[in-house]
């Protein structure tokens, strides 16, 4: 799908849509890890939920909180009207209603709200499975030494959410510091 002919996209000044590096990540760890169920919070205009759907033969729950990009995303996830289920709901309220499990998450929702998606995340994560969080670094604005003044509460909650992820041992966390910053966290396997 190219980003350009996306319905929807002229409503946008900004279109916040996955970039290239996070992309090229986001397919590869696809790749990796062959996931059978996918979860997405954050569809927006049904980008990445394109590039989920095509990079393994997966079922894709997505998960989009405005009407107005609920409606485009569904224009424009068409031809995958058979694996792709578009929510249109709150993450929290999804979350906590939840009952299904994934093979992996795309976290690309709301980023002051991380921190509190993150135990219903990890409840809905298969072992071996893997939660991708994108835009963690938040302009740089996560790194320790920023003194921060606009986006303070984000960047707060973004810290608290990778603290939370590192000082986690059911998750093995990387992140990488390119494009707004990606964590990829891998849940153990249970132990026998
Ligand atoms: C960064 S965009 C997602 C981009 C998309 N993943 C892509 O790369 O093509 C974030 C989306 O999350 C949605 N969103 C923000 N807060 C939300 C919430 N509380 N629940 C569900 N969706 C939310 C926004 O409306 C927006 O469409």
């Amino acid at each position: 799908m190219e980003k350009e002919k996306l319905v929807g996209l002229s409503r946008h000044e900004y279109a916040p849509i996955i970039r290239t590096k996070t992309e090229q990540l986001l397919k590869s760890l696809l790749k990796k890890h062959n996931p059978k169920t996918c979860l997405e919070i954050g569809t927006f205009l049904g980008y990445s939920a394109s590039c989920i759907l095509n990079e393994c033969n997966c079922t894709l729950t997505t998960v989009e909180k405005d009407a107005q990009n609920y409606a485009d995303a569904k224009e424009n996830l068409k031809e995958f009207s058979s694996r792709v289920e578009i929510v249109h709901a709150d993450a929290m309220d999804f979350l906590k209603q939840n009952t299904k499990k994934f093979d992996f998450v795309f976290l690309d929702g709301a980023k002051g709200q991380y921190y509190k998606y993150l135990p219903y995340l990890k409840d809905c994560l298969n072992a071996g499975g893997v939660l991708m969080a994108d835009d963690v670094l938040f302009y740089g604005l996560v790194s320790a030494e920023k003194v921060l003044h606009k986006h303070r509460s984000i960047a707060m909650h973004l810290r608290l959410f990778l603290q939370n992820l590192q000082n986690d041992v059911d998750f093995k966390t990387t992140i990488y510091d390119f494009e707004d910053g990606v964590s990829v966290s891998e849940k153990r396997q249970e132990k026998v």
